[in-house]
């Protein structure tokens, strides 16, 4: 039972990329296998055809939970790729200006895709607390398809490495030290909700975002996938919404109809 044959790794490959969109190429079959082996066991199946067949049926969604958690990637740092950051830090004006309904309605509607264990979201909330008009409402939703890192976000307990990656100022600021580490405030923790959410389903948003940062998720995407996700990003910004992708991510070679405004950076 313990190889994998390319005919099942072929048959588990389709169904990743179908369902979560996320493109596992072949030299990434032994590491498929070695988490497939551990679900296995857990579910106590006696083959890799037969999890296969539970996976698909898609009457235990207990098990697709399971299997989604281990296929994803989930590495996240507060203030990661900062320079994103500090752009909106610095660029209140511009912004605000490009985008009146900010203004208008004294909120500022955010979205953090792909939010892992929340550390995006939660910078994103000190980061408007502290640079943004003062009084705005902020919202911003964090979403992810993994259920284990949505908890964590939810909780905001980190481990004491957090200070690796946030000014002592903020650190004292915004999180209060518990027996695990750090634990988000509730101050910034009211701003961000957290929800499950897969990105290859249709974008059920009633209101549109004036930011969403999509950060280190499309690279596990192929490029058809990235171009669907790319348009459905931009119908649900706002005009004058700003896109944020990962460093290693661009939207060259993209039919797209976002003005560039700095490396990985896109206003609508
Ligand atoms: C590497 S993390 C990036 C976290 C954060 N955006 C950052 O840049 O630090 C990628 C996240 O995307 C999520 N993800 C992957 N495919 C997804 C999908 N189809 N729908 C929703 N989230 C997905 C993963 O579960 C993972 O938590």
């Amino acid at each position: 039972m313990r190889y994998l044959s390319d005919g099942t790794f072929l048959k588990y490959r389709n169904f990743i990329y179908d369902k979560f969109g996320i493109n596992i190429s072949q030299d990434k079959k032994e590491m498929l296998q070695s988490k497939l082996l551990k679900l296995i066991v857990k579910s106590r199946c006696e083959s890799y055809e037969e999890y296969f067949r539970i996976l698909t049926q898609g009457y235990d969604k207990e098990s697709l939970f399971e299997f989604s958690n281990e296929i994803t990637v989930n590495k996240t740092d507060f203030f990661r790729e900062n320079n994103h950051f500090e752009f909106i830090k610095s660029s209140e004006d511009f912004i605000i200006d490009k985008n009146k309904r900010i203004r208008r309605n004294n909120e500022i509607r955010v979205w953090s895709a792909g939010c892992s264990t929340g550390e995006e979201a939660y910078t994103l909330s000190i980061v408007l607390l502290e640079h943004f008009l003062q009084g705005l409402n902020i919202k911003i939703l964090g979403t992810d398809i993994n259920s284990n890192v949505l908890k964590q976000a939810i909780e905001g307990v980190y481990s004491s490495t957090i200070k690796n990656n946030i000014d002592k100022y903020y650190l004292l600021k915004y999180f209060k030290k518990c027996e695990r580490g750090w634990k988000a405030s509730e101050t910034i923790r009211r701003l961000v909700t957290f929800r499950l959410f897969n990105l290859m389903d249709d974008f059920p948003f009633k209101k549109s975002f004036d930011l969403i940062f999509c950060r280190n998720v499309m690279i596990y995407f192929d490029s058809k996938v990235q171009q669907r996700l790319i348009d459905k990003f931009y119908d649900v910004l706002v005009p004058g919404g700003i896109l944020f992708i990962g460093h290693s991510e661009s939207l060259t070679g993209k039919k797209h109809k976002f003005q560039y405004l700095k490396p990985t950076i896109y206003i609508k």
